[in-house]
């Protein structure tokens, strides 16, 4: 076991992880502060979100937040595209924070006819994202479903590393909450800290994620970035078909030198299929 890995376990039991993430913080802005500021001169037309939520929602690296969020962009539209034509469709990004990867997707899409919409739990986020990113409908959801749409709305979803900062129980609901929200043949394109992540588990995490089963760590707000969890394999499986969805696809992560590092999966919403997780109904947020 690493010192990294036991100090950040007893930061976390000891309830002082908070503090350390602030300080994280501080030094990350203090050693980005010259490259930042060199972006902001050679960009002066992009909206750029406040630092801290650039940096919970990915890193405080104002270039690394707009060109990797154009790639994952690129990327997801590419990936999801294999599945479904990307044309005349309704995509909603949900857990879009400050609109990293979101706010590339009308430029990406444009004259192909969709509707782009986003939806986070952080409130400062979705303020941010309605008054700077348009062409992109965004909604505030709570930390438990429902989103703000009917069912049956959307032909595709995505959520990049937001399942990885959920509980057990959050787990289940937003499985049921996508599939209530996705039309019939939909699919969802959804993150998680798969194999590739096991190296930075505790040695008793590591027994439960062998044995197939999630592993979370709390003492934390959940969702936030502070609050971690991994999926494995047999544990994605359990909650796609307990939600009612066909995975379609399962693509595990690669190391930092690859596209992405957490595992995609993609699940389709088969016609005629019922969810035992989804409730009915949608909520205003
Ligand atoms: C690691 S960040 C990723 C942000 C964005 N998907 C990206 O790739 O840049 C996790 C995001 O999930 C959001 N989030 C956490 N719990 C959520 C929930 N229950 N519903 C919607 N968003 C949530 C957080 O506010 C944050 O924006």
């Amino acid at each position: 076991m690493t010192a990294k890995k036991l100090i950040s376990f007893l930061l976390r039991g000891s309830g002082l992880l908070g503090l350390s993430d602030s300080l994280k913080y501080r030094v990350q802005g203090a050693r980005m502060r010259g490259a930042n500021r060199a972006f902001f001169r050679a960009h002066p037309g992009v909206a750029v979100p406040p630092p801290y939520l650039v940096y919970e929602s990915y890193a405080l690296d104002y270039r690394a937040y707009y060109y990797d969020g154009l790639d994952t962009a690129r990327f997801m539209l590419a990936t999801m595209g294999r599945h479904k034509e990307m044309r005349g469709v309704s995509l909603l990004d949900w857990g879009c924070g400050p609109a990293r990867v979101v706010r590339h997707l009308p430029e990406l899409l444009a004259g192909r006819d969709c509707r782009v919409s986003g939806s986070d739990y952080n409130p400062e986020s979705v303020a941010w994202c309605r008054a700077n990113i348009p062409g992109v409908a965004f909604s505030l959801n709570g930390s438990e479903p429902p989103l703000a749409y009917t069912d049956g709305t959307h032909d595709a979803i995505y959520g990049i590393s937001v399942l990885t900062h959920l509980s057990p129980q959050q787990h289940q609901a937003w499985m049921g909450e996508i599939f209530r929200v996705l039309k019939p043949d939909g699919i969802a394109l959804l993150s998680t800290h798969g194999a590739e992540f096991r190296f930075n588990l505790m040695p008793w995490e590591k027994r439960v994620f062998d044995n197939g089963d999630l592993v979370t760590r709390g003492n934390a707000k959940e969702g936030h970035r502070t609050y971690t969890s991994f999926q494995p394999a047999p544990f994605m499986h359990r909650l796609a078909r307990a939600a009612g969805f066909e995975i379609l696809e399962h693509r595990e992560g690669g190391p930092r030198s690859q596209e992405f590092t957490q595992d995609l999966w993609i699940f389709k919403k088969s016609a005629g299929k019922t969810s035992l997780t989804a409730e009915s109904g949608a909520g205003s947020a």
